[in-house]
């Protein structure tokens, strides 16, 4: 294997509606590039809200003040080598520019699903079903704004893609870029859903569950 010994540090960063497929893309980026023995990172939006965004709700300013964090974090992973993957739902489009020119090596790949399918076909929390009925306000694509971005490196239709698509079109653009040297799949299998907790990677790069 070939060996580098200064990986050069990006930032993937995700953005789209929640079940647009943000975190089941990014985290078969994560084992892509794990099986690569690149340094890797992942900050996702419900999990930063867990601890480095713990407190903040979903008023414009709270989202921005959650896109600043992490993208001031995803700044410092990427200048010290760090492959860094975020997917936050990111809805204004002047925040996600902000942390585009703070990092610099910044790839924006835009989720695409439309509300009605989320709703329709992949609504686990019933968020959307309650935004849609009323009962729950503000809720992103449902009446509150998700601002598409205008040029991102890349757009995934995750209503007309598998998955495994959307990560060769992922694979595809960081090769194009010089991020990665081999967009080739890497890791196979049927263990590639989303719950990044209870997956891992084994010696020979396959994904197993459990830890
Ligand atoms: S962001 O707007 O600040 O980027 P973030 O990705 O961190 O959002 O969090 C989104 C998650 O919070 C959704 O996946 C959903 O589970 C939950 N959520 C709760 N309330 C809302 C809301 N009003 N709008 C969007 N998502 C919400």
């Amino acid at each position: 294997m070939t060996h580098h010994p200064e990986q050069r540090g990006f930032t993937v960063w995700f953005t789209g509606l929640s079940g647009a497929g943000k975190s089941t893309i990014a985290e078969m980026l994560y084992h892509e590039l794990k099986a690569r023995g690149m340094k890797t990172e992942i900050l996702d939006g419900d999990e930063v809200r867990k601890n480095l965004s713990k407190g903040l709700g979903f008023s414009k300013e709270d989202r921005d003040t959650n896109i600043l964090r992490i993208g001031y974090v995803a700044q410092l992973l990427t200048r010290n080598g760090v492959a860094t993957i975020c997917c936050p739902i990111s809805p204004y489009r002047e925040t996600r520019d902000r942390v585009r020119t703070m990092i610099g090596e910044f790839v924006e790949v835009y989720v695409y699903a439309t509300v009605e399918e989320i709703a329709a076909h992949r609504d686990p929390k019933g968020l959307y079903k309650k935004a849609l009925a009323g009962e729950l306000t503000g809720f992103t694509g449902v009446d509150d704004p998700y601002e598409p971005p205008l040029a991102p490196e890349l757009v995934i239709d995750t209503m007309n893609e598998t998955p495994r698509e959307s990560l060769q079109h992922v694979l595809d653009t960081l090769a194009n870029l010089g991020y990665i040297q081999d967009p080739t799949i890497l890791v196979e299998g049927p263990k590639l859903h989303s719950g990044l907790t209870d997956l891992r990677v084994t010696e020979t790069g396959h994904v197993a569950e459990g830890r």
